[in-house]
């Protein structure tokens, strides 16, 4: 499949990942992307990995910095039209909803939540100009119970009203935003959390795929799927990728 021929994908946490795994299939679809993240080393590899290593373009930047959107927005037109935006950037942490910081809610919320509507908004009046369209990676915290992850559970709540908001908001102008809802994928986001001290990890069973982990390839194919013509009738939709753990 050549969905992507002739196109640029701006990816956003495409330095490891379902980013990482969004840049090799966008590439292997025939795109043209625009990566970034804020690590080089992971920007890098993802780059060397990617099966045509000259249509990735990396740019290192923090998606919660007001600048950063619209530096990312004019280095992906600078490679042709603009067609999809995927924001993958996240970070996550696990506390005690008692013991949450401000400063920590903050971080979670800026990076997250924030830095995906900065990114949709810099992005709007390109992705106009070509029937352009959004897929957001919220996660299956936007709609289920996730204990000792407030703030991450709230950011990608967010990032579904968001997302729909845009969907109706820019449709008849023909944009399409859609939103991906992982759960259990296997990558260094899911590998490093530790559970807060004293916690009961039983809580966990609920948010556990019967089915183990997933591949961040399958999220990628997804992804992939949402932002092209064959999902033209598909928006404001959220796709669920948890191994039917909510189900
Ligand atoms: N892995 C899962 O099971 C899972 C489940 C639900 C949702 N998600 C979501 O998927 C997205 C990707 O996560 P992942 O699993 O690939 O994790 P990951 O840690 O492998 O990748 C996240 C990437 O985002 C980058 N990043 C973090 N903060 C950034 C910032 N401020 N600016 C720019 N880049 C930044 C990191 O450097 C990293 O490369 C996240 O939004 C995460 O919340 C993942």
């Amino acid at each position: 499949m050549q969905r992507y021929e002739g196109r640029v994908v701006l990816v956003t946490g495409a330095g490891s990942g379902i980013g990482r795994a969004t840049v090799h299939r966008m590439v292997e679809e025939g795109a043209t992307v625009l990566a970034a993240d804020l690590s080089p080393a992971g920007l890098t590899t993802t780059a060397e990995e990617a099966c045509r290593p000259e249509a990735v373009t990396s740019l290192v930047g923090d998606v919660s910095d007001p600048g950063f959107s619209p530096a990312a927005v004019a280095a992906a037109r600078a490679l042709g039209p603009l067609h999809t935006v995927v924001n993958s950037a996240g970070i996550l942490r696990f506390e005690h909803t008692h013991e949450v910081t401000l400063a920590s809610w903050q971080k979670i919320l800026d990076v997250n939540l924030t830095g995906t509507f900065l990114v949709c908004q810099a992005a709007l009046p390109a992705l106009l100009e070509t029937n352009g369209s959004i897929v957001n990676v919220a996660s299956t915290a936007a709609l289920a119970a996730h204990p000792w992850a407030a703030a991450y559970s709230a950011s990608k709540g967010g990032v579904l009203a968001l997302t729909r908001t845009l969907a109706v908001e820019y449709a008849k102008q023909g944009l399409r935003a859609n939103v991906v809802c992982p759960g259990s994928i296997d990558t260094p986001i899911t590998a490093a959390f530790d559970l807060p001290e004293g916690a009961d990890g039983k809580l966990l069973y609920r948010i556990m795929s019967p089915t183990g982990m997933g591949d961040p390839a399958v999220v990628a194919a997804a992804i992939a799927y949402l932002g092209s013509d064959d999902a033209i009738h598909v928006n404001g939709a959220d796709l669920r990728i948890d191994g039917g753990t909510h189900s």
